[in-house]
């Protein structure tokens, strides 16, 4: 690989666990899982589906319409207050233990995150888990309106940190947006977290690690 200049991370499934909106699941079902991963499915359709037809609404609005249509779908319950709370729960995430002191290690050279993400929701997630003394740039896809997997949206990357994308190492869970950023012209780092199959889009990344600690410095 050529040497990496600067590390850029996805934000949600890769720094933040987006399932640990489960826990305010179980106040609407018994299986808050279901919900979990229902909800963060949609989110991401809906997501590809504004990008494709160029109806551009942040990802606040974009996560509200997804857990809204997952409760329909699933045939739940939700009140205005249930809805409330589950969308609060995106402002608090956790990162994954790990985490924190895989960044530490990278200092020295810069680190990003790069995310569909809306600015105030990184930067409520970005605080509540402490991660801001180790990131120079947090980088929402609201500055070009649309989506990952568009090449717009990766460039942002390069033109931030002022390094090429080949000599950038983009980090993610998420194997699509893996296949993104290669596409693109990053170094990539699949952090598959949990043994997912690869995907068949003919893109492969240059690294497969399980946690972030296990990033080269
Ligand atoms: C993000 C989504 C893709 O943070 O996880 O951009």
């Amino acid at each position: 690989m050529p040497a990496i200049r600067g590390y850029v991370f996805d934000a949600y499934g890769t720094l933040f666990d987006v399932h640990s909106v489960i826990d305010a699941g179980r106040a609407i079902t018994t299986d808050a899982t279901t919900l979990s991963a229902t909800w963060r499915q949609k989110q991401l359709e809906y997501t590809w589906l504004r990008a494709l037809m160029g109806r551009y609404e942040d990802f606040w609005a974009v996560t509200e319409a997804a857990l809204r249509h997952s409760v329909r779908r699933l045939g739940l319950r939700a009140g205005e207050d249930d809805i409330r709370r589950l969308m609060d729960a995106y402002l608090s995430l956790a990162c994954f233990p790990e985490v924190p002191a895989a960044l530490a290690r990278l200092q020295g050279r810069p680190c990003a995150i790069l995310s569909n993400g809306s600015p105030r929701m990184l930067a409520a997630a970005v605080a509540s888990s402490g991660l801001g003394r180790h990131l120079q740039h947090v980088l929402s896809v609201d500055t070009v309106k649309t989506y990952k997997p568009a090449p717009a949206v990766y460039a942002l990357g390069p033109r931030a940190l002022g390094v090429e994308a080949g000599q950038l190492l983009f980090v993610s869970s998420n194997a699509w947006d893996v296949a993104g950023a290669k596409a693109f012209g990053y170094q990539v780092a699949w952090c598959n977290r949990t043994g997912a199959p690869a995907e068949e889009l003919g893109v492969f990344p240059d690294l497969v690690i399980t946690r972030l600690d296990e990033l080269p410095d």
